[in-house]
């Protein structure tokens, strides 16, 4: 019987995982240069704290269960809730703000295709306690910064303010429930879709109108103008663009002006309150959205304080595809350096000797388990892109001595046992 991977899920191989490490090593070390340290928190939750929020139609797309004690749980879809959750008990008492990323796997009973899958990864942000605009605006640049440091091209932020479209729908008596519906068919960007669904439920032609105007509105920030002059009837509406405007200006000011303004941008998850922004590569087809986020307020939802919440996720799985489409070559290089071999079985208990020198001298070392003939040894070494061998053979050894092997050029040269760690670290350059 063979036993097949669960659909949706993937299993990385060895050189996959180089690249995804070196991917990952790459966003750590930018979120770490604008002041975020890393957080871990389970990869299951008490299912509520999902449902808190999104109501219960969203246990259709996640997985949830009970465990053996009859609890309610749920593996997590997404980090901002769980994050938010622990900020309330550890958290609310530290100066704020408090600035945190993390990386780990997410849940979602999804339709499995190119880009979207049952287990994803997410490498993102929060940023609690700020102000906006500066914090949304330093959250954006950041995003910018790693796509610019793994060398992505065509990458298109796109923002929006969703206090616009929420106060149009509150002016026009959509509220509640056909509010997030009509959020949800705007995030989808099916236009069709919305405008049957604003005709059944009778809303107004002016402010139907005005709707599907609005969320084809983009462009640089030449367009606000235009925005406003179509809103101006209504002052919340007018006061969220305002907001739009004073991000923009910040953003200027972190160095980052290349984005899309973008009114259209709804937000699948229904905790953002103002702000929002997607990150697009076309390259990627359907799936072309590789990062999302914004301003919410899930902490106060939770019973804590009032504070401004800001953050984003990268959808790690789908970096990882368009930096392979785009042909961007991840330099992974190879980790084992140095390979020691016995030149007859009977010297085998000598090579493990040296190679544990080796390791406990830092050196990333392989030895040979299973008695190869050095011919083979060598011709593995090779397919491992090994730079040294170590060849322990007896006449050596009786002089305190081993062979060293540089399996680039060929040569070979005699070196003490005593020296060989030394030896290797100054080849090596380490
Ligand atoms: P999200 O847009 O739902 O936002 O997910 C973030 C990213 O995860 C997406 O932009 C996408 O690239 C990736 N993603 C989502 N679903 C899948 C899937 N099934 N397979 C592969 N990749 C996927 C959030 O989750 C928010 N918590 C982001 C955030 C942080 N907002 C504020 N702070």
């Amino acid at each position: 019987m063979e036993i097949q991977r669960p659909r949706g899920t993937r299993d990385f191989l060895f050189n996959e995982m180089k690249e995804r490490k070196c991917v990952e090593s790459t966003m750590r070390q930018i979120f770490e240069t604008y002041g975020y340290g890393e957080i871990k928190t389970p990869i299951f939750e008490e299912l509520s704290l999902f449902t808190t929020k999104s109501g219960e139609g969203i246990k259709d797309q996640i997985y949830h269960f009970q465990d053996k004690g009859g609890r309610d749980l749920a593996l997590r879809p997404e980090l901002t809730a769980p994050v938010a959750r622990m900020y309330i008990k550890e958290l609310q008492k530290t100066p704020k703000p408090v600035k945190m990323y993390y990386f780990g796997s997410c849940f979602r009973y999804e339709r499995p295709q190119a880009g979207r899958f049952r287990q994803f990864w997410q490498f993102g942000c929060e940023l609690i306690g700020g102000k906006s605009p500066g914090s949304e605006a330093e959250v954006i640049s950041m995003a910018a910064h790693c796509l610019e440091e793994l060398g992505l091209k065509d990458f298109e932020i796109h923002i929006g303010n969703l206090g616009i479209l929420r106060n149009i729908l509150n002016d026009a008596n959509i509220e509640g429930d056909m509010q997030d519906q009509v959020m949800g068919i705007i995030d989808k960007g099916d236009v069709n879709e919305l405008a049957n669904l604003l005709e059944d439920i009778e809303v107004d032609d002016n402010s139907k109108e005005l709707l599907l105007k609005l969320i084809g509105m983009k462009g640089n920030s030449s367009i606000i103008k235009d925005v406003e002059a179509l809103i101006n009837c209504s002052e919340h509406a007018c006061n969220a663009l305002f907001e739009l405007e004073e991000l923009l200006k910040s953003l200027e000011a972190f160095g980052f002006s290349d984005y899309v303004v973008n009114l259209g941008i709804a937000r699948g998850l229904d905790y953002y309150s103002g702000t929002v922004f997607e990150i697009y590569v076309h390259g990627l087809g359907a799936q072309k959205q590789i990062s999302g986020g914004g301003t919410y307020n899930l902490i106060e939802v939770f019973g804590g304080e009032n504070v401004e919440s800001t953050g984003f996720a990268f959808g790690f799985d789908r970096v990882m595809d368009a930096l392979k489409k785009q042909e961007k070559s991840i330099e992974t290089k190879p980790s084992v350096k140095v390979f020691v071999a016995p030149i007859k079985n009977d010297l085998k208990l000598k090579a493990f000797e040296i190679a544990q020198k080796l390791r406990k001298n830092g050196i990333s070392t392989d030895v040979d388990l299973v008695g190869k003939k050095l011919k083979k040894i060598l011709s593995y070494a090779d397919t491992l892109k090994i730079d040294y061998v170590v060849l322990v053979g007896a006449r050596d050894l009786e002089e305190g001595n081993v062979t060293v092997k540089n399996m680039i050029s060929g040569e070979q040269e005699i070196v003490s046992i005593e020296n060989i760690a030394e030896s290797l670290k100054h080849k090596l350059g380490t």
